[in-house]
């Protein structure tokens, strides 16, 4: 296995559209593999393809169980996701490895009820409340070109934009 470089703000690959996974190959059990490496290593919890620059519909969750310990039983393995309901409303505190450093809140649905194929092509259907349910739309959100500071109200925004900007200068040094 193999740890990946992450694409970071403001790289335009990040806006892409992925496209839907055909073969549930081994070249994708590795990409997968190599993703799960990659996300534990930098310490997220959930990791979508396109961040490492592979633009196909698969992404990866491990929000990890009540302690906190990410790993087999708690991996999620998730490709060609399709929302099938969505309801109420929830607002938490997000980050994303591709924009490494910055949380804030953002507003989501409480609920979503996910089909999605595993990596050997086999149909689930998943009802994701809460964390997990956030995790799903954020992933999901990079497959269609989206970060979650596109979907921060204004001001917070502008807040984005300013400490940003000092981010960059504080790791230029
Ligand atoms: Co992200």
């Amino acid at each position: 296995m193999a740890i990946l470089d992450i694409v970071t703000y403001p790289n335009k690959i990040l806006k892409q559209i992925s496209k839907p996974v055909e073969r549930f190959d081994k070249e994708l059990h590795k990409l997968l593999d190599d993703m799960y490496e990659t996300m534990i290593a930098k310490n997220g919890v959930g990791l979508a393809a396109i961040q490492v620059a592979v633009p196909l519909r698969a992404l990866i969750i491990d929000i990890g169980d009540e302690d906190g310990n990410q790993g087999e039983k708690t991996k999620i393995e998730v490709i060609n996701p399709e929302f099938l309901e969505w309801e109420g409303s929830i607002k938490d505190t997000e980050g994303c490895l591709s924009v490494p450093e910055y949380f804030d809140e953002v507003e989501r649905y409480e609920r979503v009820k996910v089909k999605f194929f595993d990596r050997f092509g086999k149909e689930h259907i998943m009802d994701a409340k809460g964390l997990l349910s956030v995790a799903f739309q954020h992933e999901t959100d990079h497959l269609d070109g989206k970060l979650f500071i596109e979907r921060l109200d204004y001001i917070r925004r502008k807040k984005f934009e300013k400490e940003w900007k000092k981010l960059l200068k504080k790791r230029k040094k």
